[in-house]
């Protein structure tokens, strides 16, 4: 199981600061880069982190119509980073285009497809897809699979019942992650990671559990302690 962390801190200065006081561990950690600093601060912030060492997840979810994200994978392709994602709810023909188009370099990122926000309570989920999410998110994870994607973002919660019905090595990157049941935020279904590892998770994110700790470093170096655990 590998640990993504979330660069949501309100500047690049604080960004990369982070980023640099955990420099070390940069094989071991994924970072994650997300609308806010993306938009703020693009892709030279991107370039930054990589020459830094790390492993770069762009954060963006796309959601749009099937050419239009097509587009937008090839440039994001482009930008030589390792994961991206979008949103399964854009449909099987948006899916296979972003793949059909991408399939074309010689080295692509690994692409995620959103199951459900891990900040929606069942009852606000349903009143916007018609279904309960375990079942919706299971529907989605099918579909996202016999597209040609690598995996899910999905709750820790539907991580094992996911690759039960795709495959193994299905990815599941799972978000809303307390590693030792920190406060949960604006997230309703949170973990620890000893539920992650019962679940099978690929990718544990953790946001505010790292950068709002009055010690980060320590933080992941706790985090990381815990994942090489049996
Ligand atoms: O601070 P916290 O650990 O809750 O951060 C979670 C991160 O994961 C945020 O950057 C959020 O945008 C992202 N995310 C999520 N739920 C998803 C996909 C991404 O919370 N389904």
């Amino acid at each position: 199981m590998k640990l993504c962390i979330a660069l949501d801190l309100p500047s690049k200065e604080e960004n990369l600061k982070l980023a640099k006081e955990i420099g070390e561990y940069a094989n071991d950690i994924w970072l994650k880069v997300g609308f806010r600093s993306y938009i703020r601060d693009g892709n030279e912030f991107i370039f930054k982190l990589k020459n830094l060492g790390y492993n770069i997840f762009l954060d963006l979810k796309l959601y749009d119509i099937p050419n239009t994200m097509a587009d937008a994978a090839e440039e994001i392709t482009k930008l030589g980073i390792d994961m991206f994602n979008i949103h399964a709810s854009a449909g099987e023909k948006a899916m296979k285009e972003v793949m059909k188009r991408i399939s074309k370099f010689e080295k692509r990122p690994l692409v995620l497809a959103v199951t459900a926000l891990t900040s929606f309570s069942n009852d606000e989920f349903k009143k916007i897809y018609g279904n309960d999410i375990d079942i919706k998110a299971k529907e989605f994870a099918k579909t996202v699979f016999h597209s040609g994607l690598d995996g899910v973002v999905c709750s820790v919660w539907e991580s094992k019942e996911i690759k039960n019905i795709t495959s193994n090595n299905f990815i599941t990157l799972t978000p809303g992650i307390r590693p030792f049941g920190e406060d949960a935020g604006d997230q309703k279904r949170v973990a620890d990671i000893k539920a992650a590892k019962e679940n099978k998770v690929n990718f544990i994110v953790v946001g505010r559990p790292v950068y709002q700790d009055k010690n980060p470093k320590q933080k992941v170096e706790k985090i990381l302690k815990k994942l090489k655990e049996n």
